[in-house]
């Protein structure tokens, strides 16, 4: 078959337009004889929000981790704009354009809000910028200018959690991972949050990955989604499929299966389809 003439140029451009800013491809990471994930391939689309989800111990932060070098892989491949980065320090990878905001949050408890923004923009030399993202990071987070000058540690959760990733943004990443960003937080200020990263992905153009064990959000919010359950992807397609797949539903949002297939519980096994 031959191709008209002035047709190849057009394709290749919007292949390119595609391409995933992050690729793992069977990636096995474990901790001594612990294996806490097996075979993990995933993609992120530039300028997408991506959403892990899974419960308890499922290895959701050691993905995170393994991508922001925190701990090797001992398997497998993590590719960040066409480059294998795993293995590599985390200082490496922060430099490259990722930003990970930890489980936990891990603020400078000690240090003002201010300083613990200034931190997050170590790797840059240029003061002009960074003087624009500070003020830039107020406005996202109005409550983070009115403490500026107090010790992070006196910060609530919530304020905390808005702390942790402005910090990260301060680094200008084009790939930021969050860690459970909702975690032990209220449901408002959860939708706050969830808003805010919303916000920063549309105006910035950041590109997102997100792992969560709050299904609801996280399918509310992201674009595409993969389930991991001990550790392996079982299941992966956009987060508006997602959250009409009947085993989501059931497993990961609480809808009894009864009111989904009209199945008896006691006959429902997961299937991931
Ligand atoms: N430092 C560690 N040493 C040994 N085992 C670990 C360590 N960190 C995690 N694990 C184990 O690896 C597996 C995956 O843990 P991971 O923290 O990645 O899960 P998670 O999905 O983030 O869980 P959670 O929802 O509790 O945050 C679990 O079995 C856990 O016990
Ligand atoms: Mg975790």
């Amino acid at each position: 078959m031959t191709v008209p003439e002035g047709t190849i140029d057009t394709t290749t451009a919007a292949a390119g337009a595609a391409a995933p800013i992050l690729r793992l491809a069977n990636i096995e990471t474990g901790y001594g004889p612990v294996q806490a994930i097996r075979g993990v391939s995933l993609e992120v689309r530039a300028g997408a929000i991506v959403t892990v989800l899974g419960a308890n111990g499922a290895g959701k932060t050691t993905i995170l981790k393994t991508i922001s070098g925190i701990v090797d892989p001992s398997k497998g491949t993590v590719e960040f704009d066409g480059e294998p980065i795993q293995g590599r320090d985390p200082d490496w990878i922060v430099r490259r354009g990722i930003s990970h905001v930890p489980e936990g949050r891990e603020v400078f408890p000690l240090l003002s809000v201010r300083d613990n923004l200034m931190m997050g923009a170590y790797t840059r030399g240029d003061r002009a910028g960074v003087a624009a993202d500070l003020e830039r990071m107020y406005g996202y987070f109005p409550i983070l200018a009115e403490r500026q000058r107090q010790e992070a540690g006196q910060l609530s959760g919530g304020q905390q959690q808005m702390l942790a990733i402005a910090r990260a943004l301060m680094a200008r990443p084009r790939l930021l991972l969050l860690d459970e960003p909702s975690l032990g937080l209220s449901p408002l200020l959860v939708r706050e949050i969830f808003a805010m990263i919303r916000r920063v992905n549309r105006e910035q153009g950041t590109t997102m990955l997100l792992v969560e064990q709050n299904a609801s959000v996280a399918l509310a919010h992201a674009d595409h989604g993969y389930v991991l359950e001990v550790g392996r992807i079982v299941l992966e397609d956009t987060c508006e499929r997602l959250m009409h797949n009947a085993d989501v539903r059931e497993f990961y949002l609480g809808v009894k299966a009864a009111s989904v297939r009209g199945e008896q519980r006691w006959k429902r096994r997961k299937q991931w389809r």
